[in-house]
């Protein structure tokens, strides 16, 4: 029996949305295989542990949440990855083998959590430190897709303090894109703090908006004639599998140009796909854009040197039949199981792939060089000369 403690919550945004996304797949992991063990974040940062947190309603009173669970950390001793209770009489809660974060967000999917888990060395579902950070900056990925040329918006962006020192010149970099464009915090989810506008004291309130969320801003050009499509893809830099693609309805009426919509995205539910009011499965768009996207999508997937379960959402022009890469999700709500159903892929079998992915790479991981046995502090004379260039000496037998 393999332990997944399966982490969620955390410091975000969408902690909520999180805790829907970690419950359905607690109760959908094979029960033969694991032994799944819940580790819930709260918004405090505090970490508890106990079996009733795989239950919805435990989520509806915090107070008796926090009274029952045993809030504790997550430590290495002995090789093994313990659960340890916090306070007075310190104990052993629970063993686990494997960490499955299903958490959304900054604080923890931007690879927050991640760090953690890999400081700590036990093997974790999903993407990697680096790529998960990247998964979380709309602007990162964006350069990393355009020197990939990949399909992506016109875009530009700038520092907050580019902008209170000199507006005047970000106006003018900004408007080399025409109008209209849509401004974005950098790294937050649910449509917070986007704005589209269409002329120049528009654009200076939504930077502004903006710049309350992020050190980074993003103006892309908007879009038009607009379908928005999701696709998953599940895999590694090895291999990748593409799901079924979907269509997000409530994405049109977002961008019609009339002023009532400006802000209105705001309170759009389009980010996580799993709360869109309505979508088409599949997405109504043809074979031939079909396959592009899916093409697309596993390039997107590798270049960012993705893993686990991610779903990358598209931007398309109808009219022009043209389409734009718009950003990643790297741990999407509810994992989106209901794009692999379609395919033949239940969410059972789906957890199963993703934890399996997860300990062959953290595996092959282990093969790789990472330490030195010599210690080079030992002879450490108290003086730095000579430490340079001892990273990577030649000749120091290797630890695996
Ligand atoms: N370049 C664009 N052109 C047209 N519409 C866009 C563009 N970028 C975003 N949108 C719309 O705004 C929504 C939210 O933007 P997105 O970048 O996906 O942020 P979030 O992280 O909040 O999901 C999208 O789902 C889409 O409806
Ligand atoms: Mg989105």
């Amino acid at each position: 029996m393999i332990r997944v403690g399966v982490i969620f919550g955390g410091e975000s945004v969408e902690h909520e949305v999180s805790i829907i996304s970690a419950v359905q797949a607690m109760n959908k992991m094979d029960s033969e295989k694991y032994e799944v063990v819940p580790i819930y974040i709260n918004k405090e940062g505090e970490w508890y542990t106990g079996e009733f947190l795989k239950e919805i309603e435990t989520f509806q009173d915090m107070h008796l949440l926090k009274k029952y669970a045993k809030n504790v950390v997550l430590y290495k001793r002995h090789g093994s990855y313990i659960l340890q209770s916090k306070g007075f009489f310190r104990s052993t809660v629970k063993e686990i083998d494997i960490a499955f974060p299903i958490v959304h967000g900054t604080n923890v999917e931007d690879g927050g959590l991640q760090g953690y888990l890999k400081t700590i060395g036990i093997p974790f579902v999903g993407c990697d430190v680096c790529p998960a950070a990247i998964g979380q900056d709309k602007i990162f990925q964006k350069q990393i897709w355009n020197s990939e040329k990949l399909p992506i918006p016109e875009y530009t962006w700038f520092f907050d303090s580019e902008y209170e020192e000199n507006p005047e010149e970000i106006i003018k970099k900004v408007e080399k894109i025409k109008y209209p464009v849509i401004v974005k915090p950098a790294t937050l989810g649910s449509s917070v703090g986007i704005n589209v506008v269409h002329k120049r004291n528009e654009l200076v309130e939504a930077i502004e908006d903006a710049i309350q969320y992020d050190n980074k801003i993003l103006v892309e050009e908007v879009i038009e004639n607009l379908v928005e499509v999701n696709v998953s893809v599940v895999g590694n830099h090895d291999s990748q599998d593409t799901s079924v693609i979907e269509q997000v309805l409530t994405g049109n009426d977002l961008l019609t140009y009339d002023d009532k919509y400006i802000g209105g995205i705001k309170k759009s539910s389009a980010s996580k796909g799993m709360l869109s009011a309505s979508r088409k499965i599949p997405a109504d768009i043809g074979d031939k854009l079909t396959n592009e996207v899916k093409d697309i999508a596993v390039k997107a997937f590798k270049a960012l040197n993705l893993s686990g379960d991610v779903r990358i959402d598209f931007l398309i022009d109808s009219k022009k039949k043209k389409i734009y890469i718009n950003e990643v999700n790297t741990i999407p709500g509810s994992l989106a199981f209901y794009l692999w159903e379609p395919v033949g892929k239940d969410y059972t079998e789906l957890l199963d792939e993703l934890i399996n992915v997860a300990i062959k790479d953290y595996k092959k991981r282990m093969n790789k060089t990472h330490s030195f046995e010599t210690n080079i502090l030992s002879g450490y004379n108290g003086t730095l000369k000579g430490l340079k260039g001892t990273k990577g000496i030649k000749g120091t037998k290797m630890i695996k």
